[in-house]
């Protein structure tokens, strides 16, 4: 067989198991599927199924509703999750980091905490770090940013911090050289690392926004970019609620460009620009 074809599925997925798969997904992380996403999931669970040596969806299921099914729930997610993402990604709220919220917050002797929550393999947070950096690099012994994702295998490749030239776009040259360097060894492709000047500023941590959360921190900025999109109306109405919970008064929670906290919840999350909201002080 030549190595150019394609692999061959050899094990198909009934109406009945794609509503279970999408049940399960539902139920550990807050994502929908549409039902018209049949495909999608079956050529994504395509190499799990094979480096299981499994040929029938039913084992699958059988093993992540079964007794050891923790586990499998984990890279089952991280199978499904879409972790698009770039650096600098919705500018804007960038600048209005730097114009607007630094300024108003440099006095607070606690530090400054910011939460990149969904934050994939780690493009927001970094940008994050950077734009303080550059802005006002007299801050940074005070910043911590906090990153997390329900997905562990991207947090484990954030924490590399390592990105090939395609997943570094937004950045300029000017800033690819403050705060770039090449990876040492690499030959092929012009990988480049994170300095650890950037990557100091970020802890990373596995967290699943539609549990409990074991955070006792409250927050000056939230980024929440790009993932409630996934949720259902009333999973994105909970994770406002509780990310107001989480922003100290008068903190920023800023939202990716489709989403909005909806009207019902503007007495403790206040439009303050575009898809940026403040609590109330
Ligand atoms: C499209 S990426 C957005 C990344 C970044 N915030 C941005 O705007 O570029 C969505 C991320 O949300 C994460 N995610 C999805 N459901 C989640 C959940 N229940 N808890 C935490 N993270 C979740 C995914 O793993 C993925 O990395």
């Amino acid at each position: 067989m030549s190595l150019a074809m394609p692999i061959e599925m050899g094990w198909s997925m009934s109406d009945r198991e794609f509503r279970e798969l999408r049940r399960i997904i539902h139920a550990c992380s807050g994502i929908v599927i549409g039902p018209e996403k049949h495909s999608m999931i079956r050529a994504r669970l395509q190499k799990r199924m094979q480096a299981l040596g499994f040929s029938a969806m039913s084992q699958y299921l059988d093993l992540l509703n079964g007794p050891s099914g923790r586990a499998e729930r984990n890279r089952f997610i991280s199978s499904l999750t879409t972790n698009f993402t770039s650096f600098f990604r919705e500018a804007h709220h960038f600048d209005l980091l730097t114009e607007t919220i630094l300024p108003s917050i440099t006095d607070d002797s606690d530090g400054i905490h910011i939460w990149s929550a969904g934050c994939s393999s780690g493009q927001e947070p970094y940008s994050i770090a950077m734009t303080i950096l550059d802005a006002r690099p007299e801050l940074a012994a005070k910043v911590k940013i906090l990153a997390t994702d329900i997905d562990a295998t991207i947090i484990d490749k954030a924490k590399q911090g390592i990105f090939r030239p395609g997943e570094l776009s937004g950045v300029g040259t000017g800033c690819l050289s403050r705060h770039f360097t090449p990876v040492a060894g690499q030959t092929d492709e012009h990988m480049l690392r994170i300095s650890r000047r950037v990557s100091r500023l970020v802890t990373f941590q596995q967290l699943n926004l539609v549990s409990e959360w074991s955070l006792t921190q409250h927050f000056h900025v939230i980024f929440c970019r790009n993932v409630a999109i996934y949720f259902d109306q009333s999973a994105q109405d909970r994770l406002w609620r509780k990310l107001s919970l989480h922003l100290r008064p008068g903190g920023w929670l800023l939202i990716g460009h489709s989403e909005r906290v909806p009207v019902i919840q503007h007495d403790y999350l206040q439009p303050s620009g575009l898809t940026a909201y403040r609590k109330p002080d």
